[in-house]
């Protein structure tokens, strides 16, 4: 998979990308990770990319010109199966969007800031336009990294035991059962009997109904 991200901050992604299975995503070649700086696609002498919002108004616009300017490039060069632009007003991230995602070849993902984007890049150029949650920060370059994260660990191949991403919490929206290690007991608290007893077919059982009472607790809209 190749993701193109689209940034005013391309420094902010030195270090993003540089952990844990995302890393090792990235060396193996799973996944190949390209920043863009939007600046490099102005054509004014300021490299400004923001004016202010027609009809007025607080806050600063992204403008078309530097944005469909580098879309563009990067559309010449492949097909792209989504672009994505991060957006508090997008439809919420979640794990069924992450793993349609993560069976995707290319994507862009577009970082906003300021106001926003001018509204017909949303309308001509976007194709998805996806929120991490009901806040709003200061711009796209930590929800393009969550989204990648999410997605990237879930591409086949990443994550060398397969189960292992088939049981995080949201996978069959339900929340993951509690798990230990050692010690068994620690200053009397204690690891639960069945999970001990060598009984997977018990433990299964009881990895389920754990789930569900979790749930119900707290997530209980995972169930409707
Ligand atoms: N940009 C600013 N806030 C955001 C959010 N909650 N989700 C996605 N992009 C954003």
């Amino acid at each position: 998979m190749r993701i193109d991200i689209i940034t005013i901050f391309p420094d902010y992604f030195t270090t993003a990308f540089n952990y844990s299975i995302v890393k090792k995503a990235i060396d193996k070649n799973i996944v190949n990770i390209n920043i863009h700086n939007l600046r490099d696609f102005t054509k004014n002498k300021q490299k400004s990319i923001d004016d202010y919002p027609y009809g007025g108004g607080a806050g600063m616009v992204m403008n078309i010109e530097p944005i469909f300017n580098c879309i563009t490039k990067l559309k010449k060069e492949r097909e792209y199966d989504e672009i994505i632009y991060l957006t508090p007003d997008g439809e919420t991230l979640n794990q069924s969007t992450s793993n349609s995602l993560s069976l995707k070849e290319n994507i862009i993902l577009l970082c906003g800031h300021y106001k926003g984007i001018d509204h017909r890049v949303r309308e001509e150029l976007i194709t998805k336009e996806i929120s991490i949650g009901d806040y709003v920060l200061t711009g796209g370059e930590m929800p393009a990294t969550i989204l990648s994260d999410s997605i990237i660990r879930l591409i086949p191949g990443v994550i060398s035991d397969e189960t292992s991403a088939l049981t995080d919490s949201f996978q069959d929206n339900l929340l993951s059962p509690p798990i230990y290690t050692r010690p068994e007991n620690f200053n009397g608290w204690k690891v639960p009997e069945i999970l001990l007893s060598g009984n997977s077919k018990e433990i299964i059982k009881w990895r389920e109904k754990k789930s569900i009472e979790r749930t119900k607790k707290i997530r209980p809209d995972l169930l409707d």
